[in-house]
């Protein structure tokens, strides 16, 4: 559904991602993007997005080629963002409710009659309430404030979200149901998640695929069962081995269960 080739960008003479080829396919699904600090993850993201300009290569989506400098509006709502830290997406003096009907209205996506109703959805579909619609930011949890970042996202029926180390800033207990809802979001509304993470657990969650970067090159790709517990390349052992916790898929689920079960 989203192709990009030979994506290039750079920031003056630094080349921060080099002829890279990546396709998410029509979701539900997960495309991982792993790698070390630096080595142009986050880039990626940012060009498909259209933040950056890539500097040589290709993006298409749907069977278009997207123009270099003017991004169209369809594209801009298809393909949203979820980032780390939620506090810089939301606005501090602002409430819930009124931020998510900004997104609605900016986007044109409901009628003045229909917002109310429509932010309700949005609330619910994240597990929120309409009373924290009325709230501002400073009076939610950080794992309610990453909820309301994913409600403003979802506002807009996206069918790729890129998703920026979206659990790293939280506990672990609350990255846990973070990652549940980001599994159910995906099934409900038939997503497809580009997910960058250092969390390898995370990655093996939530990934079908994986893609493994280095100084702005993608060395290793393939089914992430493999390219994690079988990585060919030296780089993607190393990175592996940082992690000597990272459980095997069965233990995966079920340590994920346990920790529900213990959360009650
Ligand atoms: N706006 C910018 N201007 C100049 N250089 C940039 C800019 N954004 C990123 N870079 C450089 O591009 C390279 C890739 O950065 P990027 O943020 O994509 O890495 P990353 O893989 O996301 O790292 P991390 O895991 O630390 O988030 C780095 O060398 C970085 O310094
Ligand atoms: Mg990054």
């Amino acid at each position: 559904m989203l192709e990009a080739r030979g994506l290039t960008v750079r920031f003056g003479s630094t080349v921060a991602v080099s002829g890279v080829d990546l396709t998410i396919p029509r979701g539900p699904y997960g495309v991982g993007l792993i790698g070390e600090s630096g080595s142009g993850k986050t880039t990626i993201g940012r060009a498909l997005l259209g933040f950056v300009q890539p500097s040589s290569g290709s993006i298409h989506y749907a069977g278009q080629e997207l123009p270099r400098r003017r991004v169209p509006d369809s594209y801009r709502r298809a393909v949203q963002v979820v980032l780390q830290d939620p506090d810089g997406a939301l606005n501090p003096r602002m409430r819930i409710g009124a931020q998510i009907a900004e997104v609605l209205r900016t986007h044109r996506m409901a009628t003045r009659a229909q917002v109310p109703g429509r932010i309700r959805e949005l609330l619910a579909d994240v597990d929120l309430t309409a009373e924290h619609a009325e709230r501002f930011p400073h009076q939610l949890s950080g794992g309610q404030r990453q909820r309301v970042g994913i409600a403003r996202a979802l506002a807009v029926r996206p069918q790729i979200m890129i998703l920026d180390e979206p659990t790293s800033a939280l506990d672990v207990t609350v990255q846990a149901r973070i990652l549940d809802l980001f599994e159910r979001l995906r099934r409900e509304h038939a997503l497809s998640y580009l997910l960058i993470s250092h969390d390898l657990a995370v990655v093996q969650r939530l990934c079908m695929h994986t893609m493994v970067m280095y100084h702005g090159e993608i060395v290793e790709e393939g089914p992430t069962e493999r390219v994690l517990n079988a990585p060919q390349q030296g780089y993607t052992q190393r990175l592996r081995s940082a992690v000597p916790q990272l459980p095997s898929r069965g233990h995966a689920s079920g340590s994920a269960h346990a920790l529900r079960g213990a959360l009650g």
